[in-house]
């Protein structure tokens, strides 16, 4: 039985004073549940308020991205030994914006560049992240063009093995994958939830085509994009869908809470 987790991307938003109401509101609805994982994911400055807010709570604290070496001259960067004193337990990679994938989202072309994550530099993340013990949710996802153009399986496969091939069987069992397309990010347009049910049965037989059947079996899934209250119920209820890694509806602790008690609902 996989155990749901439900994650909050914040992305670049909140204070530090505003990330601390927010915990502090949604702390109540997951403090004794035991049946679904939640997770935050604040921006840098707020991982330690963050941290404190939420001591004898049951809530983890994930980082939005990491550098690989563990200390050094990387100006800007923040290692994962860093995270792990902050308090945080997981850490996302490879997302689409980091990617700089931005799909149908507006940011101007020229500025991509300045995200260019790659399927290597995510390879390097995971591989950090897994020494210190934290726990690496791998993003994946295709752009409109490319489901357009019939390569979503491809694109997927492709971003599945640069990020996982040098991992050893029982690491790949450890990591958290997020099936995100890109086009349904921040756009209101989610996924159709059988469609997203489809394409996380595809991540699933690539894992278990890598590793042995009982990791694949074990692997969390989650679908990312426009996940919101009233179809997180939907998408949560598919067999091959263990949660959510939801980003503007984390930002609002009624709808955030919604959408952890629709993963409890999807538990037996
Ligand atoms: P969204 O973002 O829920 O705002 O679409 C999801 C994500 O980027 O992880």
């Amino acid at each position: 039985m996989r155990r749901p987790i439900v994650a909050g991307n914040w992305k670049m938003n909140l204070s530090q004073a505003e990330a601390a109401a927010l915990v502090e509101q949604i702390k109540p609805a997951v403090t004794l549940d035991e049946a679904v994982e939640v997770v935050v994911c604040p921006p840098y400055t707020a991982l330690a308020r963050v941290h404190d807010e939420l001591r004898r709570s049951n809530i983890q604290i994930g980082a939005q991205d990491v550098f690989w070496e563990p200390k050094g001259a990387f100006t800007g960067k923040v290692s994962v030994p860093m995270l792990r004193d902050a308090g945080c337990t997981y850490c996302i990679v490879g997302h689409s914006e980091t990617r700089g994938r931005f799909g149908t989202n507006t940011i101007d072309e020229a500025l991509r560049g300045y995200f260019a994550e790659t399927d290597r530099t995510v390879s390097l993340k995971i591989r950090a992240l897994l020494e210190y013990g934290i726990v690496p949710i791998l993003c994946v996802g295709e752009t409109m063009a490319e489901r357009e153009a019939g390569r979503t399986e491809s694109v997927i496969e492709e971003q599945l093995g640069g990020a996982l091939g040098e991992l050893d069987e029982a690491e790949i069992g450890t990591v958290v994958i997020a099936y995100e397309p890109v086009w349904a990010i921040g756009t209101g347009m989610t996924c159709d939830a059988k469609e997203a049910n489809r394409v996380c049965g595809f991540i699933r037989s690539q894992v278990e085509a890598n590793a042995d059947a009982e990791s694949a079996e074990d692997l969390r899934i989650l679908y990312g994009g426009s996940v919101k209250a009233e179809n997180a119920g939907e998408l949560f209820a598919q067999p091959e869908i263990d949660g959510g890694l939801v980003g503007g509806a984390s930002l609002e602790a009624a709808g955030f809470i919604k959408i952890i008690k629709s993963a409890q609902a999807s538990t037996p």
